[in-house]
């Protein structure tokens, strides 16, 4: 049984794994034996990520790139492929949001996030799955989506239609890829307890109070809680998994909630 999860001899390129989802997948995938490359436009973030990998002790290798930049992606997916092995695991995490309503939105601050969240995994996924099939040899392709993939929010419409369009391009390769043997699946986080939601997740705050009358689970997820659907969907347990969104929410997307003096 361990053998459908394993990924021993696997190499998997987590882009942005600097730290919080893609830290946490990452060390998932190593754990269950994948050698580890991330990348990331902040070349301190990489180096600061490498030291905390290396604490529990996971080597990464590190690349300087923009997934948004095609002449980027083109030059180092094959360096990578040499440096350190070809590519068996694609995991398009990287991605940035901006909370601006919608009336108040900039058309460039729009393109900005459908360039980091569309166009940067359409441009991953277009050379990672070249040298895939053409070693023959099939491949994973996970895209991290959200639940704004499915529901609309206040101030997000940049990320909702780009995470909207992200589960329609994962929809759409796995038509494509399916008869090189590559599946593409994606993974719906709900709300994550990481640095960045530190401030809003304490008793009192509005919006923590809304999270845990929100999610069925009645709280927030911790990042590891990632890792085993990453490695699911990785791994040959997976083999006929595709075009998939997993959403791990808590329950958020199965209901509707209740009012706040219900039981
Ligand atoms: N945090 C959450 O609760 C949550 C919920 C749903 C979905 N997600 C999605 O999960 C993914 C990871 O979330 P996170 O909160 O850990 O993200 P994050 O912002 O903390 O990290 C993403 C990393 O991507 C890097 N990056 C940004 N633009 C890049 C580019 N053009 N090229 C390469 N790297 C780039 C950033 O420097 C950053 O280090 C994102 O796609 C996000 O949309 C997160």
């Amino acid at each position: 049984m361990q053998k459908l999860f394993d990924l021993s001899g696997k190499t998997a390129l987590v882009t942005g794994g600097t730290h919080g989802l893609g830290m946490a997948i990452s060390k998932g995938l190593a754990g269950a034996g994948a050698r580890i490359v991330i990348n990331d436009i902040i070349p301190e973030k990489l180096e600061k990520a490498k030291s905390e990998y290396k604490a529990d002790g996971i080597e990464v290798a590190t690349y300087v790139f923009d997934v948004t930049k095609e002449d980027e992606v083109k030059k180092f997916i094959p360096i990578i492929e040499s440096e350190v092995a070809p590519i068996d695991i694609l995991v398009n995490n990287a991605g940035i949001i901006k909370r601006i309503p919608f009336l108040d939105m900039e058309a460039k601050d729009f393109t900005d996030v459908i360039d980091v969240d569309l166009n940067g995994p359409f441009i991953m996924c277009r050379y990672v799955a070249e040298s895939m099939v053409a070693r023959g040899k099939g491949g994973k392709i996970i895209n991290m989506c959200s639940m704004m993939s499915e529901l609309g929010r206040n101030t997000v419409s940049g990320y909702a239609a780009a995470k909207g369009g992200l589960k329609m391009l994962t929809r759409n390769l796995a038509t494509e890829l399916a008869k090189h043997d590559i599946q593409v699946n994606g993974i719906g986080p709900g709300y994550y307890a990481t640095e960045q939601t530190a401030p809003i997740r304490v008793e009192g705050h509005p919006f923590n109070e809304f999270i845990i009358q929100r999610t069925p689970a009645g709280r927030w997820g911790e990042p590891e809680e990632l890792q085993g659907t990453a490695i699911f969907l990785a791994s040959k347990a997976s083999n006929f998994v595709n075009g998939h969104v997993l959403y791990v929410d808590g329950g958020i997307l199965a209901t509707i909630g209740k009012p706040a003096n219900e039981e």
